[in-house]
């Protein structure tokens, strides 16, 4: 990365006006069939979103470059103002993660209709859906209304989706794509998804070919769709870099709510783990003094750079060598969960 910095004469992003504003520079002037952008680092101007982000400009003549260590100081300290303290960032996710509930609720009840969850790996999102999934279950079968749901983890075949949709195609049901990328990078797929999710009144998928699997099992070449459907993914869509990909994907984003969990940067990360311990439910089962839970947190922040991942996921796996070999947990960490 260059120390550079540039004024944006004219740009935008997140269609949201920069002009004026000063970054530093990341890499200079790229056209594409799109528009051209200017990267730059995000450096807390735009707090929840990634650390390089895409300025939308014109050309080169649509910034300048900031000389003088003076303007440069004071771009990085304007920026550090603007930085989120650890509180706001633990808030920010906090607030994410109730969404995250809430919508799940509102797709049991049949509400949504739709919702793509995006976030990296380990951070709890399987976690968050399944337990209001499993409490509106609970629930409703007291209340003798049975919610039907599924959680479809992996993939799936085009013909496999379509007979899960008619499965779960009643209103009470919800179908939940867990880590099932292959489907949303499939055309057959994706178009099958497409009708299911239309904001029609009437939701019609039709199976186009002829089908002795769809016959046998006695599913129709085409039905109504009235479930809801949710997709857990780590791919970020607006962050696809094929076209033809975006495209597509462009196209469900717009029939569904999207929910990105925003926890791109490594303090995000480390923030919510300790989020999750000081509730007191990440080491729930371990029956680990409070000191023994500080020490794997702190030697996870030490070593953060060297972990495979930060995640709840990670904190847990270290809790289990903790748990098993309490004089040489650390060597046995170092060992099996970071880069050589
Ligand atoms: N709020 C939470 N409280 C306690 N444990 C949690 C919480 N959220 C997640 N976990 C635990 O953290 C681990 C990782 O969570 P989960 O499997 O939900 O991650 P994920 O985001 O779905 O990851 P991936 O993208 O890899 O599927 C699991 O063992 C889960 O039980
Ligand atoms: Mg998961």
């Amino acid at each position: 990365m260059s120390n550079a910095f540039v004024r944006i004469k004219s740009g935008t992003y997140r269609n949201a006006d920069v002009s004026g504003k000063s970054f530093q520079l990341v890499e200079q002037y790229k056209r594409t069939p799109n528009g051209g952008f200017v990267t730059v680092k995000n450096g807390g101007a735009f707090p929840g979103l990634p650390e390089q982000i895409r300025i939308k400009v014109a050309g080169v003549a649509a910034y300048e470059f900031v000389t003088g260590s003076d303007t440069a100081q004071e771009v990085v300290a304007a920026q550090d103002a603007t930085l989120e303290t650890d509180e706001q960032v633990m808030t920010r996710i906090r607030e994410r993660f109730e969404i995250l509930t809430e919508m799940t609720q509102a797709a049991t009840t049949g509400d949504i209709r739709a919702m793509i969850v995006s976030g990296p790996p380990g951070v709890g999102k399987s976690y968050g859906v399944e337990l209001e999934i499993e409490k509106a279950t609970l629930f409703d079968q007291i209340a003798g209304r049975k919610l039907r749901a599924e959680v479809v983890k992996g993939s799936a075949t085009p013909i496999g989706l379509y007979q899960a949709l008619y499965k779960y195609s009643d209103e009470n049901c919800v179908l939940v794509f867990d880590d099932c990328d292959s489907i949303l990078l499939d055309d057959v797929c994706l178009n099958l998804l497409k009708g299911a999710l239309d904001s029609g009144k009437k939701r019609k998928i039709s199976w186009l070919s002829e089908s002795s699997a769809l016959r046998r099992e006695g599913i129709p070449d085409q039905f109504e769709f009235k479930g809801s459907v949710i997709f857990i993914t780590n791919l970020k869509f607006d962050q696809m870099k094929s076209q033809k990909l975006r495209d597509h994907l462009d196209a469900l984003q717009s029939r569904c709510h999207y929910l990105d969990l925003t926890l791109d940067t490594m303090r995000d990360k480390v923030l919510r783990i300790k989020q999750i311990a000081a509730d007191g439910v990440l080491f729930e089962g371990y029956d680990f003094e409070q000191v023994v839970q500080d020490e794997i947190i702190e030697f996870m922040n030490e070593n953060k750079m060297k972990l495979r991942e930060m995640s709840l996921r990670m904190a847990l796996k270290i809790a289990d060598l903790r748990k098993s070999f309490p004089l040489k947990w650390k060597l046995m960490t170092a060992t099996t969960c970071m880069k050589a």
